[in-house]
Formats: C-alpha cells, structure tokens, sequence
C-alpha cells in the first residue's frame, strides 16, 4: 500500500476507537496532505463540536492513542497537535523509501483496487448522425474517455454508453433529402460532406412547404417501421457511426462500435416505461401532452414545469428516451452509479429525469446518478468558440490542426528526429495538448481555446508533462539503462528534494481515487503538474548520473524511473500517450 493517505486511514480507525470508544468509528478521518506537515487530519474539529468539548483536547487525546500505536510509529516519525485542533503528522524516510520500493516493483503501483468496485454507466460523447461532431462534443468525449479509464483502473465494472442521437423528427427530412439525392448515396456520403447534408436538408424544409410535407409524412413512416424507411435511415446511422469511430481511433479514445447505445434502441421500451409511470400516478395529461411534473421544479411564474413524456401527437422525445434510458441502466444492467457527462445547459432536464427515475423507484441507493456538467469553449474573443467565418468548429479539423502546430513544433524542439518518429509525436503531443487543454481546468468552468498555450512546453500543459517524461527518459538513454531495471533498487532518502518528490510519488494513487470521487479530471493534472515541478527541482538540486557513490546514483535512478513511470500511467489516465523522446 504505497499511498500515505490509505495506509494511515485504519491507524486513525483504531485510534479514534480507542480514545473514544465504538460510538465514533464511524467518523471520517478525512486524511489529507499538506503543506503544514506530510499529512494533517482535522477529525478532532468535527468530533469536538459533537461531543461538546475543547478541540485540542480532542486532538491531544487522538494523538496519544496514535502514539501507543506500533504500526502508526512504523509510518510516522512525529505526530502532533497544531493550530485549533489539527493533528499534523510527518512521515519517516525510511517508511516512504520502502513503499517507493514496492510501488516499483509493482505495475499498479501499489495502488488498491476500490474495495466496494461498482458497475458505472458513463455516458459520453453522444453525437448526433449526419452532423459533424463539434467542439461541444469534444468536452463529453474528452472527460468522459478520463473518466472511464480512471474508474477501471480502481477495478470498478464500467459501462460505456455512447447516446446517440439516431432518432426523432429531423430524420423526416434528412432521409427525404436522401430520396432527392438518389437512395444509393447514402453509401457515399461520407459524412465530412454529412454537416452540408444536414444544412441542405434543413434549408430546403425551411424553404419547401412540399418538402417539410414529405419530410413529416416520413417521419411516421419511420416511427411505424416502414421497411424501406428503416433501410434509408439506416444508411444514414451506418455511415455516421463510422464516421464518428475513425474521430475516435484518430483522437485516441477507448469508445468503440459497440458502445453506441443510440435512441433508438428505447424505441421498445418506451409504451412499457409509459404505461408503468401511469400506473404509479406519476403522469397526466397537460395540453394534450402527457407529462410528469417532479416536484421542485417550478416555471417562471411558479407554475409547475412539466417534462413531456409522451407528445400530443404520441411521439417520444428526448426525456422519454432518457427515462428509459435510465430504467434500462438501473434495472437490467445493475448499475450503481450512472454519470452523465453532458454540457451544463442540460442541467434541468437531467435533474427533472432523475427526479421522476427517483419518484418510479428506479433509482433508489445505492444507485445513483450524477451529471457531470461541463462549461463552454470560448474563442480568443472570450465569445463561443467559432471559426473565423463564423461557423462552427468541427472536431476532426481541429485534430489535424493540433497534430500540425505539433509537428512543426517537434521539428523546431528536436530537428534529428526521423520523419516516422516526428510524425508519431506530433500525433501524441498534438492530441495531447486538446485533451489536457480541456482536462486542466475545473470542468464546470468555460475556457478559452489557445493554441499556443495548449502548446506551451512550460506550465500545466501536455507538451510540458510529456517533456518531463520524455527528458527523464533521456537521462536513462545517457546511462545505457532501462528505467525498468531499477524495479528493484534500493530507494533511500537524504536531501530535502529526493524526500519531496518521494512523497509526490506516493500521491498517484489517491489522485486517481480523488477524481473516481469528484469527477474532476483537472485533479489529477495538478497532480501530475506538481510531480513533474517536483522532479524537476530533484534535478536540479541531486545530480543523478554524476551522483556521488554507486547506492546514491542507484537510488535516485529508481526515482527518477518511478516519476517518468507515474507520469506515463497518469497521463494515460487521462487518455494522453507519453513519447519517449521528443
Ligand atoms: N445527443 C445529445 C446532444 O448532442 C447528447 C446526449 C447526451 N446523453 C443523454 N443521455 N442525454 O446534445
């Protein structure tokens, strides 16, 4: 157990269990790192508040009883009260040396699988057919692939689903638009020409009272399940899905063909999600419409909102498919935990969907279901980020402008490297940069696009991180050694650096587990920012290959191959490969 944090949370268990008996074993430790001493807990804050009594007092008591404790004394070299009430704790070298030491030898990095694993439902990316993917698909691409690696890697079961938007009336007048074009075309289309598909289809409903005609008598037929209707509309579906699977190959995103659980696979379930809404009262009929009105929501004028279940016209929409989306998610495939990774302005209508999933008893604890909302990309001019002629930025486009600024950077960085080698790094730190760019920042947070500090080589960026990684691989090049030889070095620690970064070290581990709890990818980049600052103050302070004598030239070897090792698992967390040089 190589993090400071997990391997202290049973000692303070048993401490708090001694000094104050079984009543109170039930308090979170809440364990944290700090800047005051390695660890610092404010436990006895809240314990003296319940119990009436002076918070020092509290604290004096737990650290006597941490104090008596071998296994504690065995991580901690001092333990003490400070400030109103804190317990600060140091640990010993020799400890943190020693869990080094095993985290080394370990391809998890002495990291534990999450002791309660769940089955998670993420859902993500959610693009709709015959439209491009635009930089609003982006965030939920980019998050939400994070999101998933982190969460497996603590051994939890997780469900990718990816929402697509396959259904509903502007398939009226896509496939309307199809039959003008002639029905062979939908093969052909590829759907970069798909976003003008879209376009021409809509000005010509706008355009044509005969053809929004069509296009409307189409979308019955398609609802009806009109065989040659399903066939056109199919092509359009087929030829988007593998649209969108070579943005993610091309992005370097872990969803595949058979994570799309598009609308229309709802289609079956919807009368039945109806009619069991209707029987527990839970919808009526408002102007025609029937709609659940969860409580707490309210309109403008404080009339209840209503969530249209089921149109005037009997069509579904939108929340019916999420309502049944989620009775699915719940119901057949036993999740416990179902995080939407949506933009921000979808905020009500998912709570007004997991409210009326909460009053069905669908999603009753320990299943739960959270929105992982996520602000806006702004342009330079702090406005929606938009191409220079106004019109929206697509993904694939920005990919390749990426990897381009990257390659020329590369060349620029690095001229010795052959054409086979740049062009693989290129793709890595251009990707790279677009991942960490949205990843970096609080989520909930617009931010702007810029590609030149995406790109920058120093502060929290990809090219920085992955330049850390990739220097540190330099050094092992230089000494004719692979980082992984130094698995079973013996680590120890004497200068203030090697002990600062031996403790950065150990933090992997609850990075991940802080961004399986808050979502919060920019966590881990942080994370990741200050292990890279930390080596490379390491660097400069402890030689490495000059070091003097064998043992301290092994040691910080292996701590030098731990960081570049941590940064590569870390960056992958967070879908972004690591070159070796660049
Ligand atoms: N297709 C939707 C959009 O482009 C996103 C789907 C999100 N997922 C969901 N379960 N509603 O806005």
């Amino acid at each position: 157990m190589a993090d400071p944090l997990t391997a202290l949370t049973p000692c303070f268990e048993e401490a708090l269990r001694k000094a104050f008996g079984d009543d109170h074993t039930g308090v979170d430790p809440l364990l944290r790192f700090s800047d005051r001493a390695d660890v610092q807990a404010d436990v006895a804050l809240g314990l003296a508040k319940k119990l009436g009594k002076n918070p020092r007092e509290i604290a004096n008591a737990i650290v006597a009883s941490l104090n008596a404790n071998l296994t504690t004394t065995a991580i901690c070299d001092r333990i003490e009260v400070a400030g109103p009430g804190f317990v600060n704790l140091t640990l010993s070298n020799n400890w943190i040396a020693q869990e080094l030491s095993s985290a080394a030898s370990d391809p998890r990095f002495g990291i534990p699988l999450a002791t309660k694993p769940e089955t998670v439902v993420v859902d993500y990316s959610g693009p709709n057919v015959a439209k491009e993917m635009h930089v609003g698909h982006i965030r939920s691409t980019v998050l939400g692939d994070a999101l998933v690696r982190v969460l497996a890697f603590l051994g939890h079961n997780v469900i990718r689903q990816n929402h697509l938007g396959d259904w509903g009336t502007p398939f009226g007048m896509l496939i309307e638009h199809l039959v003008d074009l002639g029905t062979g075309k939908a093969n052909d289309v590829s759907v970069r020409d798909l976003d003008t598909f879209y376009k021409e289809a809509r000005a010509k409903f706008d355009g044509s009272a005969l053809f929004a005609d069509r296009s409307r008598e189409r979308v019955v037929l398609l609802q009806r399940g009109d065989l040659a209707t399903l066939d056109l509309w199919q092509r359009l579906v087929g030829a988007s899905k593998h649209y969108f699977g070579e943005v993610y190959k091309k992005l370097d995103v872990t969803l595949g063909e058979h994570d799309f659980a598009g609308e229309s696979m709802y289609n079956a379930m919807l009368p039945g999600m109806v009619a069991e809404l209707q029987s527990k009262g839970l919808i009526r009929e408002s102007e025609g419409a029937l709609c659940a009105f969860p409580t707490g929501f309210k309109g403008k004028n404080g009339e209840p909102l209503p969530l249209i279940v089921q149109k005037k016209d009997g069509g579904f929409g939108y929340a019916a498919t999420d309502l049944a989306a989620l009775r699915e998610r719940v119901c057949t495939r036993k999740a416990t935990r179902i995080l939407y990774v949506i933009g921000a302005p979808q905020q009500q209508h998912l709570a007004m969907v997991f409210a009326v999933a909460k009053d069905a008893g669908w999603l009753t604890p320990p299943a739960r279901a959270e929105h992982v909302a996520f602000g806006s990309i702004l342009g330079p001019d702090k406005k929606m980020f938009k191409t220079r002629t106004g019109g929206s930025v697509k993904l694939i486009e920005l990919i390749d402008e990426a990897i381009g600024r990257a390659s020329a950077l590369v060349d620029e960085k690095n001229p010795q490297l052959d054409e086979r080698t740049r062009d693989q790094v290129a793709r890595q730190v251009g990707i790279g940069a677009i991942k960490y760019a949205d990843l970096s920042s609080d989520r909930i947070k617009d931010y702007v696009f810029d590609w030149s500090r995406m790109l920058a080589f120093d502060g929290n960026t990809a090219p920085y991180l992955q330049y850390a990684h990739a220097r540190i691989r330099s050094i092992f090049r230089k000494a004719g050694i692979e980082p992984s030889h130094m698995q079973k070095a013996c680590i120890s620690l004497h200068e203030p650096a090697e002990r600062a970064l031996g403790l950065e070290l150990l933090g992997l581990g609850a990075a991940a587990r802080q961004v399986a709890d808050t979502l919060q990818p920019h966590r881990l980049c942080t994370y990741l920012y200050e292990l890279a600052t930390a080596f490379t103050t390491f660097y400069e302070q402890c030689p490495v290959l000059k070091a003097k004598g064998e043992a301290t030239m092994s040691s910080r070897l292996a701590l030098a191959a731990l960081t570049a090792q941590s940064l590569e698992c870390g960056l992958s967390w967070l879908g972004i490969e690591a070159p070796e040089r660049m």
